[in-house]
């Protein structure tokens, strides 16, 4: 009796204990996004599935179905193209050409350019990076003497122009040149420098590292040792640097067993908040406001015209004060990664934007003065990096070049400088400013009847395209030719600094137009009744189940099928001019 009592009770709670289990796992997916980027493992077995193939030469210029004089049309100008590449840029494209199988990140940037199935065949002088040896005002030189406004930011660290950073670099060094690369010993100017990150990070004390990947790997390792928790939260699309640990999935071999990666702007993720115990951490970009639960916009994702970033500051401002006051009820440590947005949305930087306050915020890019860096700023009590009664449990982490002279100069000059009056002003004017010039720029844009339209968030700008089309990812180039310089990531985010003067601005608008009317009567915007983003996404399915499974292609043919050639060639090997071929 007693053994069948004990057994019975045992079992009962054993089968409470699972079913709790389970319910937990299943809040937990459902506050996950449902698209892959939510679902590392899944993410990264999809993507071995997915095979490289390549359009060819017919395909390449109607795989939208468009009829023999568009596809004309569009040889034509994708040739002359070439042809003023080639011949304005000849120096430019020597030298890059002499890098590109010999640095990695030209490799990888000249293939991910546009979306993968045009990649091989379209020619190399499309693809390559560029190269600068000069920069002016709001614009940059190529070494063939071209000047172009440049839109690409340097990957967000130009917030006040290249001229600012280069005296910031010039005195930051004059002030420091004396100590040298003295490394340990700190040169005096970083003492202001700390009191200055400490009252606009609002937080009691600093670390410095080379990088904003450093930063936050910092910021993570030192929320867990202090909770004794394992998992940090990241939000889907969000980037936070390289560092394995905060990039689940594609690419990655590194098992998620200590990230979740849950939804933006979703209740079931504060309930998982408010519910688990393992939680040592929440991270946010606080740019990923433009685009929530999507990866950073860019043309090598450009496969139809759905791009759709946006920016509602007021439904993500409650969104963070809702995270902000979980993450305080249950002791998870809330970090703001302000790499990015640091120094740019506001003095104050997203904190001040959005009117909250972290308990970790990392720096970088900018801050440095133009010179690499990255920095974490935090309560004394998440900083410690070691326990007071635990005297060997230390959280060891230090840089041979933390806190190097020369960037402490050029740190300090920038700090200085972004405290004046004239700066301070611009802060305070610089939101309504982008608001209203990006409002002009869509008035622009639909007075000349083009199909596009442009979204910001603050200074940093993304291209939508409003009639579907299977060859925006085009629009760089003429955007290039006409003048205008982008990152590799193309048109999915252009990065505006404080120099741009109205002119500037207006000089801009000026050449989105004309390289926009020239995209148009080159016919890459040729439209039918049949070209819907739907169908397009339906025939690069189509086109990806051909290649995967060879057998299939000629018998099933997408809504787009050409009437010229079938629109998929097959997998076939890489065939860049400039790759070299292994074995
Ligand atoms: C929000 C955010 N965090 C971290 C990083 C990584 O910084 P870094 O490239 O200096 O390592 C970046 C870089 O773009 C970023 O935007």
């Amino acid at each position: 009796m007693n053994f069948a009592f004990t057994y019975y009770a045992l079992a009962f709670a054993a089968s409470c204990y699972l079913l709790y289990r389970v319910i937990g796992r299943l809040q937990l997916s459902r506050a996950k996004h449902p698209s892959l980027r939510g679902h590392s493992n899944w993410a990264r077995r999809v993507a071995r599935l997915i095979p490289f193939f390549s359009y060819n030469d017919a395909a390449f210029f109607c795989s939208d179905g468009a009829p023999a004089t568009v596809v004309e049309q569009r040889r034509h100008a994708l040739s002359q193209l070439q042809h003023s590449f080639e011949t304005e840029c000849a120096k430019t494209l020597a030298h890059c050409r002499a890098i590109a199988n010999s640095v990695s990140d030209v490799r990888f940037t000249s293939r991910y350019r546009v979306p993968f199935p045009y990649s091989n065949l379209l020619p190399a002088c499309f693809k390559l990076g560029s190269m600068a040896d000069e920069t002016s005002g709001s614009q940059i030189k190529d070494l063939d003497g071209n000047w172009r406004y440049d839109l690409s930011g340097s990957y967000g660290v130009n917030v006040f122009g290249y001229d600012f950073y280069k005296e910031c670099m010039e005195e930051g060094i004059a002030r420091t040149r004396a100590l040298g690369p003295v490394l340990g010993a700190y040169h005096p100017l970083i003492a202001e420098n700390v009191d200055i990150i400490r009252k606009v990070s609002g937080l009691d004390e600093v670390s410095f590292h080379m990088s904003g990947t450093e930063a936050v790997m910092q910021a993570v390792r030192l929320a867990r040792y202090h909770t004794g928790k394992t998992h940090l939260v990241r939000f889907c699309g969000a980037y936070h640097g390289w560092w394995d640990g905060v990039q689940p999935g594609v690419g990655n071999t590194r098992k998620a067993r200590d990230v979740y990666t849950l939804a933006d702007l979703s209740e079931q993720t504060l309930h998982i908040l408010r519910t688990r115990n393992d939680i040592a951490c929440v991270l946010i970009n606080p740019l990923q406001a433009f685009h929530p639960n999507s990866d950073a916009p860019s043309d090598t994702a450009l496969i139809a015209s759905d791009r759709t970033n946006g920016f509602d500051k007021q439904r993500y401002t409650d969104w963070l004060a809702r995270v902000r006051e979980v993450c305080s009820e249950r002791s998870i440590v809330l970090i703001f990664d302000e790499v990015f947005t640091g120094f740019r949305l506001a003095y104050r930087g997203a904190q001040e934007f959005y009117g909250i306050q972290a308990d970790l915020v990392t720096y970088g890019k900018t801050l440095g003065g133009g010179l690499p860096i990255g920095v974490l700023a935090g309560t004394h009590g998440l900083m410690q990096r070691f326990k007071d009664d635990q005297p060997v449990n230390v959280s060891f982490a230090r840089g041979t070049f933390n806190a190097h002279p020369y960037v402490m100069g050029a740190m300090n000059i920038f700090l200085n400088r972004i405290r004046q009056h004239d700066i301070q002003q611009q802060y305070r004017a610089s939101e309504s400013l982008w608001n209203d010039r990006v409002a002009r720029f869509n008035e622009r844009l639909e007075s000349e009847g083009l199909p596009l339209r442009i979204t910001n968030l603050h200074s940093i700008l993304s291209v939508l395209y409003n009639l579907p089309s299977r060859y925006n990812w085009m629009f760089q180039f003429y955007l290039r030719q006409a003048g205008l310089e982008l990152s590799w990531t193309g048109t999915g985010r252009l990065i505006m600094s404080y120099s741009f003067t109205d002119d500037d601005f207006n000089q801009v608008i000026e050449r989105f137009v004309i390289a926009a009317h020239q995209m148009q009567a080159d016919g890459w915007w040729w439209q039918s009744p049949a070209l819907t983003n739907k169908a397009i996404k339906r025939q690069f399915l189509v086109d990806l189940l051909c290649a995967r499974f060879p057998f299939l292609a000629g018998r099933l043919s997408g809504p787009l099928a050409t009437r010229h050639e079938k629109p998929c060639s097959g997998p076939v090997a890489d065939q860049d001019q400039y790759s070299r071929k292994v074995g």
